[in-house]
């Protein structure tokens, strides 16, 4: 392996670094909320994740970000989380503006490479949520559509992005722009956690 090839792959094992409290403490709130309890719970999970999808959007359709990532505009799951809304009877949200997601003032490559990273590795974790919605009588055909793996499978899906991700050139400054990024991606998903999840008491 190249001195090259070693820096990169380093790239995504720095962001999993850099948020890995901050996913445990996501996680942990959207636990305690136990979305899982009943559909009312499920259908605010997946209004948190509407919220969340809604503002990675942008990213997933930045041609720039599509000539460094392939299929990235395919990998958006916006659309699953709508119908998953529809399924459970609630109707698509205003959408909450993100911090660092316009594409017409970020630094699109690096700010939205934090973005997709938080995003595109969500869906490694709900693999073992879409079991657990399976006791909802939801699954990848209704109401949690957004759960399910590529049908290639997850892992392999997982690891052409970051090998995409890897693969980008980027200075100094943006690999911090980036970090900072995929830190900011949680910190939003957090508050929506917060909001969302504490309205219902
Ligand atoms: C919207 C909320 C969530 C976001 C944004 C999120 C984000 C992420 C990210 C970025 C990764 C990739 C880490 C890496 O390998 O670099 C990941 C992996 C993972 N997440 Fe989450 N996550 C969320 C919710 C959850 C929840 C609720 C659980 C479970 C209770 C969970 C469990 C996991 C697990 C087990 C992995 C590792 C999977 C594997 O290595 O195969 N996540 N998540």
């Amino acid at each position: 392996m190249s001195d090259q090839a070693v820096a990169a792959s380093g790239r995504t094992m720095r962001l999993r670094e850099a948020t890995r409290a901050a996913h445990e403490r996501l996680d942990n709130a959207i636990m305690a909320y136990d979305p899982f309890s009943d559909r009312e719970a499920y259908a605010d999970f997946v209004a948190m994740q509407f919220h969340l999808h809604q503002a990675a959007e942008p990213f997933f359709r930045n041609r720039e970000l599509a000539a460094l990532l392939p299929d990235l505009a395919q990998r958006s799951r916006l659309d699953k989380v709508r119908l998953d809304l529809a399924d459970l009877g609630r109707g698509v949200p205003d959408a909450i503006p993100a911090p660092g997601c316009d594409v017409a003032v970020a630094n699109p490559v690096p700010q939205g490479l934090g973005w997709l990273y938080v995003v595109e590795g969500s869906n490694l974790g709900a693999a073992f949520l879409l079991k657990a919605a399976t006791k909802l009588g939801l699954s990848d055909l209704f109401g949690a559509r957004h759960l399910a793996g590529d049908p290639k499978g997850r892992g392999l899906h997982w690891r052409q992005f970051t090998a995409g991700i890897d693969a980008v050139d980027l200075t100094d400054g943006d690999e911090t722009v980036m970090i900072e990024s995929a830190r900011g991606a949680f910190s939003f998903a957090q508050r929506l956690a917060d909001g969302i999840f504490s309205a219902r008491g």
